[in-house]
């Protein structure tokens, strides 16, 4: 059964492209490599002994996209990861976030509903939740206003993709992801951040190996118990498993609903300090870091009830966060030994 998995050679489309593989799935990825390189298909191949088909086009272009599901007219579900994903480029960039993500998605659906293709599983963020009022966040935790354009981007998404659902053929599943860190365990796929790395993981292995002279944390006077934001950090092959399961929850038909929501986390929330001690115990490499001043639009503290999850998916994350920590160590050490 072919799955198209568009955004596939980027850090969360590759892992899952491995998992379905493994799963027996057949995978054709639609990327435009403008964040990712196409050594991740030989890479992919690597670990599953599978190369995956691949067509690079943007999903932003109409045609493009119609002529290519015209082409591929086997595809019986889609995993749309593609899109940009930096919070800070899109409060500078608000309107290529827009086109791009948006755009896409249109695009995309347009695909699905002119070719008789039925189910998406898509990529959203626990970003829709903001700062939750109640902690731990549920599906129906109500969503804020988001505070960026990126973070605006999964919310308009969500919503394109269940009114689109309401009058055409369409089911999907929207995966809210709280924090992914960690790499395959071969060392073989893994995140390539660009240039300076926002997120907390890659800053701390890039400090590890030297790249950075320090980690800076953003902020220790939150109202939390050692003042740092606590996240709920997820492995990514955890999260990479959860997608096939979603999907294979669609082609079985055992949605319960034309749209269903869940979170992706492990329900553990962790602070930056302890994310920390975590890579420090794992590893046993000291950090440099310097407390600053907090990260503007940062929230305080959230993490997930993944209990929606567990029971309906039956999927569980499993990984620990030492064992998150030690897997984002391994791949910065393979990323410096291939350079
Ligand atoms: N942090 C630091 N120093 C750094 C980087 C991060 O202290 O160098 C802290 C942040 O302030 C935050 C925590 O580590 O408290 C996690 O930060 P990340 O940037 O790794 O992750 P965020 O929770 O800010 O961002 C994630 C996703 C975004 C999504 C956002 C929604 O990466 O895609 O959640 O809140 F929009």
């Amino acid at each position: 059964m072919k799955i198209l998995v568009t955004g596939g050679t980027g850090y969360i489309g590759s892992h899952t492209v491995v998992e379905l593989q493994a799963k027996g799935f057949e995978v054709i990825i639609v990327d435009n490599l403008s964040n990712s390189s196409i050594e991740v298909l030989d890479n992919i191949a690597k670990i599953s002994g599978k190369k995956p088909l691949f067509e690079k086009f943007d999903l932003t272009d109409p045609e493009k996209t119609e002529t290519f599901f015209r082409l591929h007219n086997d595809i019986r579900a889609i995993i749309h990861f593609a899109a940009f994903k930096a919070v800070g480029e899109s409060v500078q960039y608000p309107l290529m976030y827009y086109r791009n993500n948006l755009v896409s998605l249109i695009n995309t659906l347009q695909g699905m509903i002119n070719n008789g293709i039925r189910d998406i599983v898509f990529s959203s963020s626990c970003t829709v939740y903001g700062q939750p009022e109640k902690l731990p966040a549920r599906e129906d935790t109500p969503i804020q206003k988001a505070n960026s354009p990126y973070g605006n981007t999964k919310r308009i998404s969500e919503e394109i993709i269940t009114e689109t659902s309401e009058n055409e053929a369409i089911r999907a599943i929207l995966l809210r992801y709280f924090n992914p860190i960690g790499a395959h365990e071969t060392a073989i796929i893994g995140e390539f951040p660009q240039g300076i790395p926002n997120n907390l993981m890659p800053y701390i292995t890039q400090t590890a190996i030297g790249k950075r002279d320090f980690l800076r944390i953003w902020g220790n006077d939150y109202d939390t118990p050692d003042g740092t934001a606590i996240r709920d950090y997820i492995h990514v092959v955890d999260l990479a498993k959860a997608h096939v399961i979603a999907v294979e929850r669609m082609i079985a038909d055992k949605s319960k609903e034309k749209v269903e929501i869940f979170n992706l986390g492990t329900g553990k929330g962790f602070s930056v300090m302890e994310v920390i001690k975590s890579f420090e115990r794992s590893t046993g490499i000291h950090l440099n870091y310097k407390i600053m001043d907090r990260r503007p639009g940062d929230v305080e503290q959230v993490w997930a009830d993944t209990g929606f999850a567990n029971t309906e998916l039956g999927w569980k994350a499993e990984k620990s966060l030492d064992e998150m920590t030690a897997s984002a160590w391994k791949w910065e050490k393979a990323l410096a030994a291939r350079r």
